[in-house]
């Protein structure tokens, strides 16, 4: 049984077979073909912060697959009166089929998928978001780029930019991250990422400048400056982040063809300007969409490599 936890515990294999099979399925679901690669199995979705777009898209997603899905709030659930993780985990494990989480600390996810006994999916956490990179290399693919030069402009310690570094570390592309001075990526996981590059010959660069990262980039990428739970620093975080909006002027130094991408939801004047978020709104709502169907990849992927657990989802060996 395999968690989907953080891009670094996949094969590029593996990550282009989830790719492959969310485009398989994606073009299924667009002739209206709904193959029921997951009937009858419910997936527990455990939100520990706000979200539209997971929640829908693993929602829809399941159900489309042939389950169904249980949004679970930790407002309404127990684990938001103090209940541990790990009784959360080997109580919901035992009734569903696959959970997925979105929480604080990685280490609570990890702390989870430790005590289930079945798959768990990263709904993102303060470390990492690897359903949307898969995503997002899903969509850079779909707008007929081969070989992606990555610029990240804006905050790098989060869970975007780390993502980013596994996703080019991993599949051996090239990347640029500009950030300003004391929100440079989180050291530790920077370290993994050029560990990982070596194998793969993927470039990863850091610096403070965007207009040296976007440079001849042909896909431009940025996240918000203040990220669930960092509220309380909004008014230091736009002071620091002063000149790293993605605006025309910065764009005009990428390729004349360049995609530019967001996870989502994005703050317009902040981490990109009006103009440049709607002359690039085609490709960033494709990413949006492309959150459905990637999962479902993501999801069926799993759900093919669980060949330890019997129909009723405990494990063969209990
Ligand atoms: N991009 C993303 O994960 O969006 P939500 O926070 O709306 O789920
Ligand atoms: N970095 C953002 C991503 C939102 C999808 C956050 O964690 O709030």
């Amino acid at each position: 049984m395999r968690h989907f936890l953080s891009l670094k515990d996949f094969t590029k294999k593996e990550l282009l077979e989830m790719i492959t099979l969310a485009q398989k399925i994606k073009a299924q679901t667009k002739n209206k073909k709904f193959v029921p690669y997951m009937e009858h199995q419910t997936l527990g979705m455990i939100f520990e912060k706000s979200s539209t777009r997971t929640r829908v898209s693993f929602e829809t997603g399941i159900y489309q697959l042939g389950g169904v899905g249980l949004f679970l709030s930790s407002n309404d659930i127990q684990l938001g009166r103090g209940e541990p993780m790990k009784d959360t985990a080997r109580v919901i494990s035992r009734m569903v089929d696959m959970v997925m989480i979105r929480t604080f600390e990685h280490s609570k996810l990890e702390e989870f998928a430790a005590h289930s006994i079945v798959p768990v999916i990263n709904g993102l956490t303060d470390s990492y978001h690897p359903v949307q990179l898969i995503t997002d290399y899903m969509t850079i693919i779909e707008c007929g780029i081969i070989e992606p030069i990555v610029a990240f402009v804006g905050d790098g310690n989060n869970n975007m930019t780390h993502s980013w570094l596994m996703l080019a570390a991993k599949l051996g592309f090239e990347l640029r991250v500009a950030t300003p001075k004391g929100y440079e990526p989180d050291p530790i996981i920077v370290q993994e990422a050029l560990e990982i590059a070596k194998e793969s010959g993927a470039t990863i660069t850091f610096g403070s400048d965007p207009k040296v990262a976007v440079e001849n980039a042909n896909v431009v990428t940025t996240d918000t400056w203040v990220s669930m739970g960092q509220e309380n620093e909004k008014e230091i975080r736009i002071k620091a982040f002063n000149g790293y909006m993605v605006d025309a002027s910065l764009m005009s130094l990428a390729q004349e063809n360049a995609i530019f991408l967001h996870c989502l939801p994005a703050y317009r004047d902040y981490e990109v300007s009006e103009a440049i978020f709607e002359k690039h709104a085609d490709e960033i709502f494709l990413e949006a969409e492309n959150r459905l169907h990637a999962q479902k990849g993501i999801m069926v992927w799993l759900d093919q490599h669980r060949d330890n657990v019997n129909e009723k989802g405990t494990m063969n060996n209990e």
